[in-house]
C-alpha cells in the first residue's frame, strides 16, 4: 500500500511553531515513528508553502497512490484549486487538521477539501496523520 502525507504551508515549522496548538515535536521525528511503526506501508511525505506545488504533487500522485493524507494548512480555508484537484484525482484524500479547527477563529470552520475528502480527522493532534493511515487499511 502506497500513501502520501502531503502538508501544506507553515507545517514545516512543526515543534517551533505555535506548540500550545500543534506541539513541540518536529515533522520529521513524527515522521520516522510512522515509518518505523507501519514498515509495510509504504510512506511518502511532501511538505510544500507553495499552493501550486500541493496542486502538482496531488496531481503527480492521485492516480497511482492508494491514498492520500492531506493537511492543507491556511489553504484548507482558501484554496479552490486544492479542492478542484481532489476532485480531478482518483486516489482518495483523508483530511486532517492537528488543532481542533472548530474551536478556533470562525475563518477555521470553512474547508475546500472537506466536500471532497473520503473521511476527516481534526483536533487529535500528530496522531491524526496516524488515524489517517489506519482508515486505508483494508
Ligand atoms: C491546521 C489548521 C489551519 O487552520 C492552520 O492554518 C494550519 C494548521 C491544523 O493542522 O490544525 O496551518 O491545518
Amino acid at each position: 500500500m502506497k500513501i502520501i502525507i502531503i502538508n501544506g504551508p507553515n507545517l514545516n515549522l512543526l515543534g517551533k511553531r505555535e506548540p500550545g496548538i500543534y506541539g513541540s515535536l518536529t515533522f520529521d521525528a513524527y515522521f520516522d515513528q510512522l515509518k518505523k511503526k507501519y514498515p509495510d506501508i509504504e510512506l511518502e511525505y511532501f511538505q510544500s508553502n507553495i499552493e501550486g506545488e500541493i496542486i502538482d504533487k496531488i496531481h503527480e500522485v492521485g492516480f497511482t497512490c492508494d491514498g492520500i493524507v492531506l493537511n492543507a494548512a491556511a489553504y484548507t480555508h482558501t484554496s479552490v484549486g486544492i479542492g478542484d484537484a481532489i476532485k480531478s484525482i482518483e486516489t482518495p484524500v483523508v483530511e486532517v487538521h492537528i488543532s481542533n479547527v472548530y474551536q478556533r477563529e470562525e475563518f477555521r470552520h470553512n474547508s475546500y477539501i472537506s466536500p471532497n475528502a473520503s473521511g476527516i480527522i481534526v483536533g487529535f493532534g500528530l496522531k491524526g496523520y496516524e488515524l489517517a493511515l489506519l482508515s486505508f487499511q483494508k
